[in-house]
């Protein structure tokens, strides 16, 4: 089990790059499946639940072609099997994915009902609601979600809750749907938008998205594209706030400044300066933070994947602030960790209530989600003396390179395997 040790105290200076969003790549590839002509698609981040996603549609016949680290053709006519069941992709939430696309473009799909972090119960019913709206028969039997319908037909569908999974799934099933269907209360966030182009550029004909109105008229056939992800807004503001606890100054590149609004002005309250670029934002901060309250919505609200994130900034910050979780009920588990490390922080109900401290202090910590994880190796990067994160297997679904890029603009973070490298890198740093 491989873990990172960090010393921290370092001030982060420099550029960093950022990679496309895993959270789009995941639909896109799904959906890139719905064309028997091959698609090519760029900017893909290298992570671990993009490779299972890879492994998944390979293994139901799909030709992948990894053509570099970032790039990957994939043709979806060799596709000979609709089930999708392995120990893997029972792992990544995204799989659900591959029942709109399947059911899009067989009228069938048998897929692993979805696994992931767990920050809370994450249930698919309105998944569900509208591929049953559009004359899908659905069960869920032997942990698969099986759907079929003779043939799928556009409708009006409500989602009664705004769900990111939701909006995508049934916009790609709808895609290849006879006649129109209209989503409503969908969700509006950039991938939403993203995965929209992309299936808009493969020939379907979806308009609307990015508001709460999409309206998709199906098509019979989909074609070849070429298309490039966008930039992974998360893993923009994860370093974003990484400055913003250690200060210094850095630009973050490859960015769309525009998705990183709630992000920029809650680090604008907490006392950072932030300038914004065509394609970066520069993040300037001297470590002196000031308290605010936070509450997670869905785009253009404040991200609940930048929630733990900002927790711990706040935790460093004069005063007391409060974080509100207003999406997912389990998204606090990293507060027992961070605890241990000095913070002082009280959970009640889906609000955290943080007391300033002045300092972290270097501990043994586990990294309970993705970004929860994430949270903790800021937390690390500002702590005096060494912290060391076990379970980075999390961090790992969803960051590419996370200690390589932190380096890059001089955090002291590696990646170790034993108790041997870690002692090796504690002599080299005392
Ligand atoms: C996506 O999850 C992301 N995952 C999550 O990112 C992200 O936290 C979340 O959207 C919110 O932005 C992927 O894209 C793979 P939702 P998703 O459906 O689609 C409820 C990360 O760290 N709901 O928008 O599963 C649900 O319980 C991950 O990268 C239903 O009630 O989230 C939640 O309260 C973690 N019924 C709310 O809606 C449903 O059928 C929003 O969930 C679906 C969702």
């Amino acid at each position: 089990m491989e873990q990172y040790i960090i010393k921290g105290g370092n001030q982060l200076n420099g550029e960093v790059e950022i990679g496309g969003a895993k959270n789009a790549a995941l639909a896109i590839l799904a959906a890139s499946i719905m064309t028997d002509e091959t698609v090519t698609i760029e900017n893909l981040p290298n992570v671990r639940d993009i490779n299972v996603m890879l492994q998944a549609i390979e293994e139901i016949g799909a030709m992948v072609d990894r053509i570099d680290d970032h790039t990957v053709k994939i043709n979806g006519s060799y596709i000979r099997d609709v089930v999708v069941d392995n120990e893997f992709i029972r792992r990544i939430r995204a799989s659900y994915y591959l029942i709109g696309a399947l059911l899009g473009k067989y009228k069938k799909a048998e897929v692993a009902l979805p696994g992931g972090c767990d920050i809370g119960s994450r249930p698919i019913d309105l998944h569900i609601k509208g591929f049953r709206a559009m004359g899908a028969k659905v069960d869920i039997a032997h942990g698969l979600v099986a759907a079929e319908a003779s043939e799928l037909v556009g409708t009006h569908i409500y989602l009664d809750k705004v769900s990111v999974g939701a909006t995508i799934n049934i916009m790609m099933a709808a895609a290849m749907a006879q006649g129109k269907t209209v989503i409503e209360n969908a969700a509006k966030e950039p991938h939403v938008v993203d995965v929209a182009n992309f299936l808009n550029s493969m020939g379907a004909n979806i308009r609307g998205a990015g508001t709460d109105v999409i309206r998709i008229v199906g098509v019979e056939k989909l074609h070849k594209t070429e298309y490039s992800v966008i930039p992974d807004q998360i893993e923009a503001g994860t370093f974003m706030f990484a400055v913003a606890a250690t200060g210094g100054d850095v630009l973050v590149k490859d960015v769309i400044p525009k998705h990183l609004e709630a992000t920029t002005a809650k680090l604008l309250e907490a006392g950072c300066k932030v300038e914004e670029f065509d394609d970066a934002v520069r993040i300037i901060s001297n470590g002196k933070l000031h308290h605010t309250q936070v509450t997670t919505l869905p785009y253009p609200g404040f991200p609940t994947d930048m929630q733990p994130q900002m927790a711990v900034l706040l935790g460093l910050a004069e005063g007391t602030s409060t974080v509100t979780e207003s999406i997912f009920e389990n998204r606090f588990k990293y507060v027992d960790e961070l605890t241990r490390m000095g913070a002082d922080i009280k959970v009640e109900s889906n609000i955290a209530i943080i007391n300033g401290v002045q300092r972290y202090t270097g501990a043994r910590v586990n990294a309970p989600d993705l970004r929860a994880g994430a949270a903790l190796v800021i937390a690390g990067l500002v702590a005096e003396g060494i912290t060391v994160i076990d379970d980075i297997y999390y961090i790992e679904r969803g960051y590419e390179r996370f200690e390589q890029k932190l380096s890059g603009i001089g955090a002291r973070i590696e990646k170790v395997s034993d108790e041997k490298e870690i002692q090796k890198f504690i002599l080299k740093v005392s």
